[in-house]
């Protein structure tokens, strides 16, 4: 009998294969489901080191197949916590396919909402449907100021559009349906398992194997940089002492301009190469911007500091050198990711069983 049954969806991702980890592990008598489609995004290799635990589940499922997600929610009647964590996530992406990240993000999150409701109809109690969203839907800062909860939502992307999007859903069954629900809005997170398109796994990459360094604009963007675990943590805490209904903005008290963040990368990937400092400086190229490129992020983190107690325990350069050796010793990892070879991985897992 467990204490917990919690579906994380889009757990074999970047993040989500953080918080899964850090369940599995740390609460042995919490049963984890982790819900994922397996998009080129997803790899179960990301959870090798727990996939053979007792109170770890993965199924393999897209959140856009209600059917499917109803017949899963049936199967685990016992689910009394969601961690919505699946979306389409690249804002690049989501301006080549703005269509996959409505249909993924927006109506995704609806069907798990409506299956949430559907099961948990007659008992609320001890129930929380906890949505993981970005920074990105308060849209874009100048140089002063920062993002608190009640700022208003002011989308640009078509990735942004839709994780607001979803918030606002999320909220809806809330108010309408009484849905104890949570969200939170994190800042740019980094460390190892990011997909190599996001801007500091595709650099490392990028300089160990000598290739140019594609800098949107001027390099002049600000983002606030959080390490994944520090998430991860945040998720941990939100989940077990939030307050029904309310938002919490999760940051790294970080930020930094594009170009100043990239010269550490090529200072830090340089040093453990055994090149000469700025070697690698050589690499940068600026290149068209993004189109709607949003100038700087930054979140005011406070309310959680205060009310839950949460804050950010990694420095940012030992957060930076720990992502940087994961990624030099993971070759084999981002290649494979690149290759699509955990595909074939598994299939083999799980496909013939
Ligand atoms: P990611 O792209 O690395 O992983 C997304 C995961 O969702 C993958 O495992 C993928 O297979 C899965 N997925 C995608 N579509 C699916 C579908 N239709 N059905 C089931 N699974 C599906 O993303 P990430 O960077 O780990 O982000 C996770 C969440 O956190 C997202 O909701 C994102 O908006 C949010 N977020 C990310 C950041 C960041 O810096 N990466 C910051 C704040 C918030
Ligand atoms: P990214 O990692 O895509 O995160 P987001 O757009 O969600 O903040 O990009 C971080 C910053 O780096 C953003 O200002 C865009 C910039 N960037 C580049 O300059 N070049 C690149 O190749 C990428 C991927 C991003």
């Amino acid at each position: 009998m467990y204490k917990k049954q919690i579906l994380i969806t889009g757990g074999a991702g970047f993040i989500g294969s953080h918080v899964v980890r850090l369940f599995v592990n740390k609460y042995p008598d919490y049963h984890i489901i982790n819900l994922d489609a397996l998009t080129y995004a997803g790899n179960l290799n990301n959870l090798k080191d727990v996939e053979s635990k007792s109170n770890y589940t993965f199924v393999k499922g897209d959140i856009c197949d209600f059917d499917l997600i109803r017949s899963i929610f049936e199967k685990y009647k016992e689910i009394d916590t969601v961690i919505h964590l699946a979306a389409e996530s690249h804002v690049d992406r989501s301006i080549k396919d703005p269509f996959l990240f409505a249909k993924t993000n927006i109506l995704g999150t609806l069907n798990l909402l409506e299956a949430a409701k559907n099961l948990w109809n007659n008992n609320l109690k001890n129930k929380l449907f906890y949505h993981i969203s970005t920074d990105e839907v308060y849209g874009s800062l100048s140089d002063e100021g920062f993002f608190t909860e009640t700022t208003a939502y002011d989308p640009h992307s078509p990735y942004s559009a839709s994780k607001a999007s979803s918030d606002h859903f999320v909220r809806s069954f809330y108010d309408t349906y009484k849905l104890p629900v949570v969200i939170s809005n994190c800042s740019n997170n980094y460390g190892s398992y990011q997909f190599p398109e996001k801007l500091i796994p595709l650099f490392i990459n990028n300089i160990c194997s000598n290739k140019e360094l594609p800098v949107y604009g001027k390099g002049e963007n600000v983002r606030d940089w959080l390490y994944v675990e520090d998430h991860a943590r945040a998720i941990e805490v939100i989940l077990h002492k939030g307050k029904i209904g309310e938002t919490y903005n999760i940051g790294g008290f970080n930020e930094w301009k594009n170009i100043d963040l990239i010269k550490v990368l090529i200072k830090t990937v340089d040093k453990f190469l055994g090149r000469e400092e700025g070697a690698s400086e050589k690499l940068i190229t600026y290149v068209k911007d993004r189109a709607g490129h949003d100038y700087r992020y930054a979140i005011d983190a406070s309310k959680l500091k205060e009310e839950l107690g949460w804050q950010p325990l990694l420095q940012f350069e030992e957060g930076i050198e720990k992502t940087v050796k994961w990624y030099l010793n993971n070759d084999e990892w981002v290649s494979n990711v690149v290759n699509g070879d955990y595909k074939k991985y598994y299939q083999e897992m799980y496909e013939d069983k």
